[in-house]
């Protein structure tokens, strides 16, 4: 608890980590559609607003938002307008009323043409210029970067928010660059956000901390709020998400300053899916977020952020989160379909290798940057517990090749048994004849997801790839993927690498399981569409393998047309032929996905801030629990052996 408050405290008192700086615009002493914060001085502490509470409240209220008084990570302030500078990019030219640099895609590469000395001839000048172009400032800095960054399409939906999933290549390629401050400032921001203590737990700890009187004007607002019957967290009919999410994304918004008409503050916006399509809770963000925040620590050298109380509070409580008891049997995170870059409806409910090779990731990345403390060792334990227990089910059970597809094909079902070799009841019938067909000699991969009787034997490019780059696969499944990946490249890279997944639903199948999606219609979007971003996984998976040639050859393949396409966020057809139906222009994380597959593969050893190298203790537990398993050793011994580490 103590050390709850301590964070609490040190977010709330502010100036020993956040400057203080207002950042409000005087709109009469700045051109209309440009601001820059004036830097004004307020006395008044920073909070953590996004705090829960059991009642309802009008939507759209002051509740909504977070309102910036503005927290400016310490470092941070000043230092992007310097990186800015570096690279001949005039921010003052490109922001607008929603802090978003708004001379788009092409305009603006015309218009840094003429700033930057050297030329925009190689595709890779043109990403950088349309990768800084989508920058979104907060207070005056950087923070993000937006969605998508169309000027000729007025039907943005969310894209011109900066979602947490989309903005980590983006992140990685700042990090790989020397930019550091994006990054660091964008962690930190995010962290504000992330749903946070209840509201009276809140005020429980501040209770117990505040030992000095004078600490009262931190409290006192709460209390008002309390009293006034306020609340500053979002809900979705009056029921809140769990603490430690973090958001899908966040908006900033440029508002009127309360009874000041000719100034304007910026305040951050989250969605945690109370607004998205469909309601979905993004699972992945705390993940990525994790990851990004150990990949800003590695490349920059900075552990300072890692260290900070607050940032260790938000890394347990995503943990937490993750870890908590439920109803299940397996050890892999059951969530809602949609929950990751699959954000629509598309029969991936239950436990999708995604979420599973994001959530082993997150954890390893944890472990190495939670602070040794008494209080956290429970905790450790029952993330070294997760860790091998997980490694273990996706090892053994999603693993599928010419072998283990012969095994499941002479499966015996209903097998009542403690020593069940078929220990989900899956009946071979399953098998679809795809399948069949398309599995090579050589190679096999991780399918899609595991349930109750139910195999989904899709083939998820994300979750493979993540699970090569985490270590959640052995290292001969590693290759294994690798190699179905050079097998299937025509149907898995095609024209423009490279598919989400394989194969599309199609038919009464399509209708049943995505509800009959119109956007996700076979070989389009999450259904079987290409989605150039994945290059970048790739390339992280492929060069920890040692096997850059495979990701070489991806990128060339996008080189072709991805520029003269104007960066698509999808492809469609299942040879990738087409820009994607309904496929914005110019987004960004296909931009960003592109310069880090190009950054990587010119410096392989940076790849290092992504991977997860195998914990040999893990390996040692695994294999203790692999010959305790009755599919090779058929008895109940050692299967009650708990494996702390
Ligand atoms: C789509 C994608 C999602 C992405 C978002 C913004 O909804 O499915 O993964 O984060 O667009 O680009």
């Amino acid at each position: 608890m103590a050390c709850a408050a301590e964070a609490i405290l040190q977010v709330l008192s502010g100036p020993r980590l956040f400057n203080s700086d207002s950042c409000f615009h005087k709109s009469n002493s700045l051109p209309s559609s440009k601001y820059y914060a004036t830097g004004e001085r307020e006395s008044g502490f920073v909070y953590k607003p996004n705090l829960r509470s059991r009642k309802c409240y009008p939507t759209h209220s002051l509740a909504e938002s977070f309102s910036c008084k503005c927290q400016q990570a310490e470092s941070v302030s000043g230092a992007a307008i310097s990186d800015n500078e570096i690279n001949g990019v005039a921010n003052a030219s490109i922001l607008d009323n929603f802090g978003v640099a708004r001379e788009l895609g092409h305009e603006k590469v015309r218009i840094s043409s003429k700033l930057h000395t050297t030329s925009i001839d190689s595709i890779e000048d043109e990403a950088w210029d349309l990768l800084r172009a989508s920058m979104v400032y907060y207070c005056g800095n950087p923070i993000g970067t937006i969605a998508a960054n169309d000027p000729n399409d007025s039907s943005l939906l969310n894209y011109d928010q900066v979602f947490i999933r989309d903005f980590v290549p983006s992140g990685i390629a700042f990090l790989l660059k020397g930019e550091y401050d994006i990054v660091r400032t964008f962690i930190l921001h995010t962290l504000q956000l992330q749903v946070s203590f209840e509201l009276s737990e809140l005020l429980v700890h501040l209770i117990v901390t505040l030992d000095n009187p004078k600490n009262f004007r931190i409290i006192l607002p709460f209390v008002i709020c309390l009293g006034l019957d306020m609340s500053w967290e979002k809900t979705m009919d009056c029921h809140s998400p769990g603490q430690g999410l973090m958001p899908a994304s966040f908006k900033v918004r440029t508002v009127p300053l309360d009874g000041d008409d000719s100034a304007t503050e910026d305040v951050l916006d989250p969605d945690f899916g109370e607004a998205a399509i469909g309601r979905v809770a993004p699972v992945d963000s705390g993940l990525w977020w994790i990851i990004l925040l150990r990949a800003y620590g590695k490349c920059s050298g900075d552990l300072s952020v890692q260290e900070r109380v607050d940032v260790q509070t938000g890394i347990k409580m995503i943990l937490k989160l993750c870890l908590a008891d439920g109803f299940d049997m397996f050890p892999t995170l059951l969530v809602t379909d949609g929950s990751c870059m699959i954000d629509r409806r598309m029969g991936i409910h239950g436990h999708p290798l995604e979420i599973q090779a994001l959530f082993y990731s997150a954890l390893l990345c944890a472990r190495e940057m939670l602070a040794p403390e008494d209080g956290s060792a429970d905790l450790i334990t029952a993330l070294n517990n997760r860790l091998v227990a997980l490694s273990f089910h996706i090892r053994e059970y999603y693993w599928i090749d010419m072998k283990k597809l012969n095994e499941i094909y002479r499966y015996k079902t209903e097998e009542y048994s403690y020593d069940a070799v078929n220990k989900f009841n899956i009946y071979p019938d399953q098998i679809p004849p795809w399948l069949v067909e398309w599995m090579p000699n050589k190679g096999g991969y991780l399918i899609g997801n595991l349930q109750p009787a139910h195999m989904d034997f899709r083939y998820f490019s994300l979750g493979n790839l993540w699970s090569i780059v985490g270590s959640l696969a052995t290292t001969e499944q590693s290759h294994a993927i690798l190699d179905l990946f050079e097998a299937k490249w025509a149907e898995l890279v095609a024209d423009m690498p490279m598919k989400i997944c394989y194969p599309a639903l199609e038919g009464e199948e399509w209708r049943i399981v995505t509800g009959s999606d119109p956007k996700n219609t076979p070989w389009s979007y999450h259904n079987g569409g290409s989605w150039p971003t994945l290059l970048w996984q790739l390339t992280v998976a492929c060069i920890k393998m040692n096997r850059p040639e495979i990701a070489e050859n991806a990128v060339k393949i996008a080189e072709r047309r991805i520029s003269r396409d104007k960066w698509p966020e999808y492809y469609d057809t299942k040879r990738a032929r087409f820009i994607g139906k309904q496929a914005r222009l110019f987004q960004t994380w296909s931009i960003a996905g592109y310069l880090v597959a190009k950054l990587l593969l010119a410096n392989p050893g940076a790849a290092h801030i992504l991977v997860n190298v195998e914990d040999m203790e893990l390996v040692n537990a695994f294999s203790c629990m692999l010959s305790a398993n009755p599919r090779r050793k058929r008895s109940r011994k050692g299967l009650k052996q708990s494996y702390i580490i």
